[in-house]
C-alpha cells in the first residue's frame, strides 16, 4: 500500500477485474439507450463524428487525469479535492457538484432501467408479437411509462438491485458481478449487429450513421455531443477519481484508459449499427426520441425469425449494461459517506439508494401524471435533470477537473504519478498535459459561454 491514509480503503483484486469495471462503468444505456436515441435527434453522422473528436480530444485526457487523481490520493472525489488543495475550499466545490451530478443522474438512470427491466418481461410474455405497425409499438410504450405503478416499481427494484451489488464492495460486488456480466453482454451485442447488418437496405442505417451531413447540425448539437462524449465515458463526475483511488500503482494509466475508451465507442457504435440497420431498413423514423429503441426494436424482434429469444436477450442485455453502470455512480456517493462521514458500507448505501429513489419518483411520473409540468424550456422533469446533468454539470466538472491538475496541482505530480506503472508510454505524457491544459478548457470553455449566450 502507498501513501493512502484510510487503512480501511479497498483495492480491486486484479487489472482484468479493474478494466472490466471501468468498461462495465462506461458501457450502459450511454452507448445502448442514448446514443443512438440523441443521433436520431441530432441529424447522424455529422453529430457522430463530432462526438467522437470529443470523446478523443477532450473525453480520453479526462478520464486520465481523473484516475491520475484518485490513484495518487488514495481518496474519493470529495476527499481527493481536499487533499490535494486544503487550502482553496473553491475547488472543494467540485466534490460536491459530483455528489450531486451523481444524485440528478441516477435517479433518471434508474427510471430508464426500470423500463428496460419491465420490457424483458414484455418480452417473456409474448407482448412484441402484437405489434403490427410502428404505432402499436409507441402506443404501448406509452400506455407503459404513463402508469405510475409499472415505472415506480421498476424503478424501485431497479434501485435495489443496484444497491444489494454496492453493499458488497468492491472486490466481491463491482469487480465479481463485471467479470460474469460484461462477456455476456459482449456476445450478444455482436450477434444482434451482425443480424442487423444482413436486413434489407442496412447500408441505409450505415449512411446514416457515418456519412457526415453538416447541414444537420445546430450549435446545440455541439454541445449534446460534448455532454454525450463525458456521459458515456462516466467522466466529469468523479467515477474515475472513485475507481482510480482503488488502483494499484503498477497499473499504466494510459494504455488502460486507451482500451476503456476504445471499448466503449465501439459497444456505442455497435449499437448504432444493430439499431439504425433496422430503422432504415424497415422505414422507421430515426428521431424517435427516449422511447427509440423501445418503439422500433420490438417491431423488429415480431418481424423476424427467432425474434423471440432476440428480444429476450437484447433487454437482458441492456438491464446487464445499466446496472454496471448504476453501481459506479452510486459508488461516489456512498464512498463519500464512508470516507468523510464514517458510516458503514451498509448503511451508506441504503441511505443513498433511498434518496436516490425518491428523487427517482417525479422521473417515473415525467411521462404520465406529471408530464404537464415544465420546468426547463418546456421539459419535463426525466428531460430537465438529463439535460442539466449531462450537458451542464458533467461539462463543468470536467471542466474543473482539467482546470485543476493543470493549474492548481500542476501536471509535475501528475507527470510522477503517471510515470508510476507507465514507462513505456512517456513520451504520451507531454501530448495528455497539452490536451489536458489547453484543448480541453478552451474547448469546453467555448462550447459553454456560447451557449449560455443563446439564452
Ligand atoms: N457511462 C454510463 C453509460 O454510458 C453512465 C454512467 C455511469 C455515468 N457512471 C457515470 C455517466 C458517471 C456520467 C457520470 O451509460
Amino acid at each position: 500500500m502507498t501513501q493512502q491514509s484510510n487503512s480501511h480503503h479497498q483495492h480491486w483484486g486484479s487489472k482484468f477485474g479493474f478494466i472490466l469495471a471501468a468498461v462495465g462503468s462506461a458501457v450502459g444505456l450511454g452507448n445502448i439507450w442514448k446514443f443512438p436515441y440523441i443521433t436520431g435527434e441530432n441529424g447522424g453522422g455529422a453529430f457522430v463524428l463530432i462526438y467522437l473528436l470529443f470523446i478523443i480530444l477532450i473525453g480520453l485526457p479526462v478520464m486520465i487525469g481523473e484516475f491520475v487523481i484518485g490513484r495518487s490520493t488514495g481518496r474519493s472525489v470529495c476527499g481527493a479535492f481536499k487533499h490535494l488543495e486544503p487550502k482553496k475550499p473553491v475547488w472543494h466545490g467540485l466534490g460536491y457538484l459530483a455528489l450531486i451530478t451523481g444524485f440528478c443522474i441516477i435517479s433518471f438512470y434508474s427510471v430508464v432501467s426500470g423500463w428496460v427491466i419491465g420490457y424483458i418481461f414484455e418480452a417473456l410474455r409474448f407482448s412484441f408479437s402484437s405489434f403490427d405497425s410502428p404505432e402499436t409499438a409507441q402506443n404501448h410504450f406509452g400506455n407503459l411509462i404513463s402508469n405510475p405503478y409499472w415505472t415506480i416499481t421498476l424503478h424501485g427494484l431497479f434501485m435495489t438491485l443496484t444497491a444489494f451489488i454496492v453493499v458488497r464492495g468492491i472486490k466481491d460486488g463491482i469487480e465479481y458481478w463485471c467479470k460474469i456480466l460484461l462477456p455476456i453482454l459482449g456476445v450478444i451485442l455482436l450477434i444482434l449487429m451482425t443480424w442487423g447488418l444482413t436486413m434489407p437496405n442496412a447500408h441505409e442505417g450505415l449512411i446514416y450513421l457515418f456519412r457526415p451531413n453538416f447541414s444537420e447540425l445546430t450549435f446545440s448539437s455541439v454541445l449534446v455531443a460534448l455532454g454525450q462524449a463525458f456521459f458515456t465515458l462516466s467522466i466529469g463526475m468523479g467515477v474515475m477519481i472513485t475507481y482510480g483511488s482503488y488502483l494499484k500503482k503498477d497499473i499504466n494509466i494510459v494504455s488502460t484508459s486507451l482500451y476503456i475508451v476504445l471499448f466503449d465507442t465501439l459497444v456505442a457504435l455497435w449499437a448504432g449499427i444493430a439499431i439504425f440497420c433496422p430503422i432504415f431498413s424497415l422505414g422507421m423514423n430515426p428521431a424517435g426520441g427516449p422511447g427509440l429503441i423501445f418503439h422500433v426494436l420490438p417491431i423488429v424482434f415480431q418481424q423476424l425469425p427467432g425474434g423471440y429469444v432476440f428480444g429476450i436477450l437484447f433487454f437482458i442485455l441492456l438491464g446487464i449494461a445499466a446496472l454496471s453502470s448504476a453501481i459506479s455512480i452510486l459508488e461516489v456517493p456512498v464512498s463519500f459517506l464512508i470516507e468523510e462521514k464514517k458510516m458503514s458500507r451498509h448503511k451508506a448505501t441504503w441511505l443513498v439508494a433511498l434518496v436516490a429513489f425518491w428523487v427517482g419518483i417525479p422521473c417515473a411520473l415525467s411521462f404520465g401524471l406529471m408530464s404537464k409540468v415544465k420546468w426547463f424550456f418546456g421539459r419535463n422533469f426525466f428531460d430537465f435533470l438529463d439535460y442539466i446533468s449531462s450537458n451542464i454539470f458533467l461539462t463543468l466538472g470536467a471542466l474543473g477537473t482539467a482546470v485543476f491538475i493543470a493549474f492548481v496541482w500542476k501536471l509535475k505530480p501528475a507527470f510522477e504519478e503517471l510515470a508510476k506503472g507507465g514507462g513505456k508510454v512517456k513520451k504520451l505524457f507531454a501530448l495528455w498535459g497539452f490536451l489536458l491544459s489547453w484543448v480541453c478548457p478552451i474547448a469546453i470553455g467555448a462550447i459553454l459561454i456560447a451557449k449560455l449566450m443563446e439564452f
